[in-house]
């Protein structure tokens, strides 16, 4: 039963190679109901190029954004105006995908006199395990996507800290430059996963980067000249070959991320009720990296909460979300300011807990 209490939001999300829409329920309570969610997986228009050409993305995007946003709408069986906002990424990202997003966005929240949210992407993902998961604030953040890898400190909507963050290769970014090397094809990440399936993870002793480090900052550089040394050390690699080196390279970034999470919860140490990470971001589907951080958590006594795969990867559900989530928080920008909003290529989510220069937001091609 709804009430007149429950937020009905449209969210649209084109700041990389997926164009999405969808519709979710907040109702008064704060539970969740998502209505639809519908994402277009541009992999095939990039495929010929290594990579995400951004020009093309955002081609793609103008292409078949409005029939996504339709079927999302149709599939939701909320017209629009039964909506209660409009939320769409404003950044980080890639520029020319962002502004096809966000325009569409203002043109529907003109059309139908709705208020508009533009959001950063990172609170999207901030927030998504909110959607499906008890997740109550605070809670450790760690966010493994194709251009960020940051651990953060989730204190309320709109209230976070980074703790940590990479200071270079995203973790995402790390898999898709593996199955390049290993010639897996698009997208990485599950790709290298899938061929993992049957390698031997300890074939290959990579390293432990930053393990001598104090603080919680991320490094995958290391860990991706040692895969390219171990490739080339084989001159003609078989099938076991790079499922060896795509598990040994999967249990290394795993460890990785799981040792640096300990150092940001040995950082924030909170009471033991409220000991919870969340895990968001598109590397979060990766078995072996959630096997990693359920040990951890068990080790700990942490909650571990992963969103499913389909709401970790880019979609729109997580936008509405967070949007849903701004305006149960009273933080409804007037139409006038987001209107007058411009995209954004880099957007940083949250200041560095030390006020440090670390991690621009900047999410760039995934090639
Ligand atoms: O969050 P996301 O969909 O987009 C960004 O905001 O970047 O994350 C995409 C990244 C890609 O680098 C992709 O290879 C990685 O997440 N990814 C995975 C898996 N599924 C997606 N990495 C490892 N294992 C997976 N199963
Ligand atoms: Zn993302």
């Amino acid at each position: 039963m709804t009430t007149s209490n429950d937020l009905f939001v449209l969210g649209v999300e084109t700041s990389c190679d997926d164009t999405a829409a969808a519709v979710v329920c907040r109702r008064a309570d704060g539970s969740c109901q998502i209505l639809s969610n519908e994402v277009w997986a541009q992999h095939d228009d990039h495929a010929a190029f290594g990579g995400v050409v951004p020009e093309i993305a955002a081609r793609s995007h103008v292409e078949r954004l409005d029939s996504t946003i339709e079927r999302a709408i149709a599939v939701a069986g909320i017209p629009f105006d039964r909506l209660s906002a409009v939320a769409a990424t404003a950044g980080p990202g890639l520029v020319g995908g962002v502004m096809v997003g966000l325009t569409t966005a203002k043109a529907i929240a003109l059309a139908h006199n709705l208020p508009l949210v533009p959001l950063n992407h990172l609170e999207g993902h901030a927030l998504s395990a909110r959607m499906t998961e008890p997740a109550a604030f605070p809670y450790l953040l760690l966010l493994i996507s194709g251009g960020h890898t940051q651990l953060i400190h989730v204190r309320g909507v709109g209230d976070y800290v980074r703790l940590g963050t990479t200071i270079d290769d995203a973790a995402g970014e790390s898999f898709d430059k593996t199955a390049k090397l290993l010639g897996l094809g698009a997208p990485g990440g599950p790709m290298v996963e899938a061929a993992a399936t049957g390698g031997r993870a300890n074939r290959f002793d990579l390293p432990r980067p930053l393990a001598q480090r104090a603080g919680c900052d991320f490094s995958f550089s290391g860990l991706k000249t040692a895969i390219r040394e171990a490739a080339t050390s084989i001159e003609q690699p078989t099938g076991q070959d790079v499922a060896d080196i795509a598990a040994s390279f999967q249990f290394a970034a795993a460890r990785h991320l799981a040792q640096r999470t300990e150092k940001a919860m040995e950082m924030i140490s909170p009471p033991e009720g409220d000991r919870r990470l969340v895990v968001a971001g598109g590397v979060a589907a990766n078995c072996s990296v959630k096997k990693m951080l359920q040990d951890l958590c068990a080790a700990n006594s942490w909650q571990l909460m992963v969103p499913p795969p389909k709401y970790c990867t880019d979609n729109g559900a997580m936008i509405a979300w967070a949007g849903a989530e701004r305006i149960a928080a009273g933080m409804t920008p007037t139409l006038d300011e987001s209107l007058g909003l411009a995209p954004r290529a880099r957007w940083p989510l949250a200041p560095h807990k030390d006020g440090g220069k670390l991690g621009s937001g900047r999410k760039g091609p995934k090639a």
